[in-house]
């Protein structure tokens, strides 16, 4: 073993120590309002930073292909039971690298090459993994869409149930990655039982609130229910399936061997400590400030002249319609110049968009990460206010400036990770860019 082994990471690949700090530096003094990250523990990290990595562990608990596994079987164990209990599922799988694993992982157990599924069209909110084309699920199977009504930019059930009809998907998807309203997994559970179809109910950006049971929960409705676990969940970065015992078989067969191969042990350690966040009762209130925050921002960025998609939100995020037909900017624009005041959004495309996907119409922006900074809804509506001077006048130096002190001000009041950034502060991202 050479000496650099027990040496500090600054010593031994100081680029890479250099590009962390920059990075804490970026996330502790900007505001996060990307709606699928949020800012995990100090006790997740330090999970996720452990000796588990070295571990290969095959199988699963008490049914490994290889020796020396009995501290991962106590870990992933405990991930296992925490998430059944959390969603009150018969079963739980929580390898999935990522929730496109979990997702591809369902597939494998429940479909045949070449079967019809029903998902939601990816510009109306739904994800890659619900039937791109470019997708896996897109190319292996033979898909059909569903969305939302052109009146409401809600899901239209009506038209969902006469498409399954139409097409008589064996799997219906349902969950989304940018719809701003609660949704019904009893009626697409009545819709898929009418039509002999299974569901999957992909909740990725929901599953923090439906473990809190504040947005009500598909486990009963759907056969598979799929989930990231560092969105709402505020987990390290991976997947979880949640299913009924009589699929469990099928799914922990599909997960390994059929889509990974040796589970990420560390994260699968990090996962049992969020989840074990995620039942402690604070978590409630945590979840349910996400949602008082949501409403704040949405209700200012209304007052001050910005059209929401769908008017408003029932969940942790909402879609500004920046274009606004062509009198505003395009999605593009805005998440460039929120950036360059150390506002952190992302374009989003909107229902009927008549921009494409790398312009967009939209933004899309929640409140997970800052909720776990502290803030509350007074911040909310000063961030509101900031966000529609930038987008109403785009260039003005003026506002860029006074919205950056602004900023500034807010991110000093709410320290996020101080203690991992390094003494010396001679790196700084924000100085930089
Ligand atoms: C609804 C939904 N499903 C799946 C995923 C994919 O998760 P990952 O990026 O971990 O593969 C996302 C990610 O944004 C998502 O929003």
């Amino acid at each position: 073993m050479n000496n650099l082994f027990n040496a500090n990471l600054a010593e031994v690949d100081p680029i890479v120590a250099e590009a962390i700090d920059n990075e804490t530096r970026r996330q502790s003094g900007g505001l996060e309002l990307i709606a699928s990250e949020n800012f995990v523990s100090e006790a997740v990290l330090q999970a996720m930073g452990s000796v588990f990595t070295n571990k290969y562990a095959e199988g699963y608990p008490k049914k490994r292909y290889y020796g020396g596994c009995e501290f991962a079987d106590v870990v992933e164990q405990l991930a296992i039971d925490r998430a059944k209990e959390i969603f009150g599922a018969e079963h739980a799988n929580v390898q999935p690298h990522s929730g496109a694993q979990a997702n591809m992982s369902v597939f494998l157990a429940a479909l045949q090459h070449g079967d019809k599924i029903l998902g939601m069209n990816l510009s109306h909110g739904g994800h890659l993994t619900h039937g791109h084309p470019m997708n896996f699920s897109g190319i292996n199977f033979e898909v059909s869409d569903y969305g939302v009504s052109k009146e409401t930019e809600q899901i239209d059930y009506d038209a969902l149930q006469a498409k399954a009809e139409e097409t008589r998907p064996k799997m219906i998807i349902c969950g989304a990655s940018a719809y701003p309203r609660t949704i019904d997994f009893a009626r697409i559970g009545e819709i898929a039982r009418s039509v002999g179809a299974s569901i999957m109910a992909d909740i990725a950006h929901i599953a923090g609130m439906v473990a809190a049971g504040l947005h009500p929960s598909p486990v009963p409705h759907c056969e598979f229910v799929t989930t990231t676990t560092h969105k709402t969940l505020r987990g390290p970065r991976g997947g979880l399936i949640l299913c009924r015992e009589e699929f469990s078989k099928a799914v922990d067969k599909a997960v390994f061997p059929g889509v990974q191969g040796g589970p990420l042990v560390h994260i699968i350690s990090a996962k049992a400590v969020a989840f074990g966040e995620a039942l402690r009762e604070d978590f409630k209130a945590y979840q349910q400030q996400i949602l008082d925050n949501a409403q704040a921002l949405a209700n200012e960025l209304t007052a001050n002249g910005l059209r929401l998609v769908s008017g408003g939100t029932d969940n942790h995020l909402m879609l500004i319609d920046v274009f606004d037909g062509g009198k505003g900017i395009t999605g593009k624009v805005a998440e460039k110049v929120l950036d360059e005041v150390h506002i952190t959004v992302n374009k989003n495309t909107i229902p009927f968009d008549t921009n494409s996907p790398f312009v967009a119409s939209g933004i899309r922006i929640g409140t997970p990460a800052l909720t776990t900074r502290g803030m509350k809804e007074d911040e909310m509506r000063q961030i509101a206010r900031l966000i529609a001077s930038v987008i109403r006048e785009p260039e003005s130096e003026d506002v860029k400036s006074r919205v950056k002190r602004e900023v500034a001000e807010l991110t000093a009041r709410f320290p996020l990770y101080a203690h991992r950034l390094s003494a010396d502060g001679k790196t700084d991202a924000l100085s930089a860019g």
